[in-house]
C-alpha cells in the first residue's frame, strides 16, 4: 500500500518527505484553510515538488460546469495534480468530463460500496473512503472499506484510497484489506514511527558500542577509507 500525506502544510511535507516513504499527498479545502498566510496554489505546487507524486487538490463548486472549470485550473498548477471531486450526481458528471479531458480524478467523501461502484464507473482514478468519519458515527469503517475493495474487485482500475485516518491501526487495516493507498496526517505518520522497544533497543546498542571505544575508532577509520575510495 502506498502512503500519501494528508495535509495543507508545506512545512509538514518538507519534514516527512525527507523520510523517503511518501508516494503522494492529498489536500482538502479545510486543510488548506488552516494554513494562515499561505497561498493555496503555491502550497500545492511546492507539495508536488516535495513528494514528486500525485497531489490531490479539491474543487469547491456545487455544479458540473464550475467543478470542471476549477478542475482544469487546478490541473494547470502542476502535472502531478489530481483533481479531487466530492461525491454526488454533479461530482460524477464532472468526473466523467474531467477524465475524458485527460485529467485524473480522486473522488472524495465516499462512504459506501454503492457510491464506490458509481465512482469507478465515472472513471475516477481514486475512490477516497473516509474511515475516521465513519467510525465517528458508529459505522464500522473496516467493514465498509472491505466491502468497497470486494465490490470493485481485484482487476479494478480505480484505486481504493483510505482517508480520514485517525490512528496507525486505520492504516494497518486499510493495507490488510487491500487498499492501494492510505492518506495519512503527519501526526499519525509520526505515531507510526514510534515503538518503545525500538527506542530502548537503540539505546542499548549505542551503550554497548560506546563501552568499547576502540570499536568506535575502528568504525570511524572504516568510514574514512570508504569515503576516500568513493571520491
Ligand atoms: C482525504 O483526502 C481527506 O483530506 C481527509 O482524509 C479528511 O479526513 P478528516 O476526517 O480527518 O478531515
Amino acid at each position: 500500500m502506498k502512503l500519501f500525506i494528508d495535509t495543507g502544510s508545506v512545512a509538514e511535507v518538507e519534514e516527512i518527505a525527507a523520510w523517503g516513504v511518501l508516494s503522494g499527498a492529498t489536500t482538502n479545502p479545510s486543510l488548506l484553510a488552516k494554513e494562515q498566510d499561505a497561498d493555496p496554489g503555491e502550497s500545492i505546487r511546492r507539495i508536488c515538488e516535495l513528494v514528486d507524486g500525485p497531489v490531490s487538490g479539491e474543487v469547491v463548486s456545487d455544479n458540473v460546469r464550475d467543478m470542471v472549470a476549477e478542475g482544469h485550473a487546478l490541473a494547470g498548477l502542476d502535472d502531478r495534480v489530481v483533481v479531487k471531486v466530492p461525491f454526488g450526481s454533479e461530482g460524477l458528471a464532472a468526473t466523467r468530463e474531467l477524465v475524458s479531458n485527460g485529467i485524473p480524478v480522486n473522488m472524495t467523501l465516499v462512504f459506501s460500496a454503492a457510491q464506490a461502484l458509481l465512482t469507478a464507473e465515472a472513471g475516477a482514478s481514486y475512490v477516497s473512503c473516509f474511515m475516521g468519519r465513519l467510525d465517528d458515527i458508529s459505522i464500522d469503517s473496516e467493514s465498509v472499506v472491505g466491502e468497497i475493495v470486494d465490490a470493485l474487485g481485484p482487476d479494478r482500475d480505480a484505486q481504493v484510497l483510505a482517508a480520514s485516518i485517525r490512528h496507525p491501526m486505520h492504516a494497518v487495516i486499510a493495507a490488510k484489506l487491500g487498499c492501494e493507498v492510505a492518506t495519512i496526517p503527519g501526526k499519525v505518520l509520526k505515531q507510526m514511527l514510534g515503538h518503545p522497544l525500538t527506542e530502548s533497543g537503540i539505546t542499548r546498542f549505542t551503550d554497548d558500542w560506546t563501552s568499547r571505544p576502540e570499536f568506535g575508532e575502528w568504525l570511524r577509520g572504516l568510514v574514512e577509507q570508504s569515503t576516500a575510495a568513493s571520491r
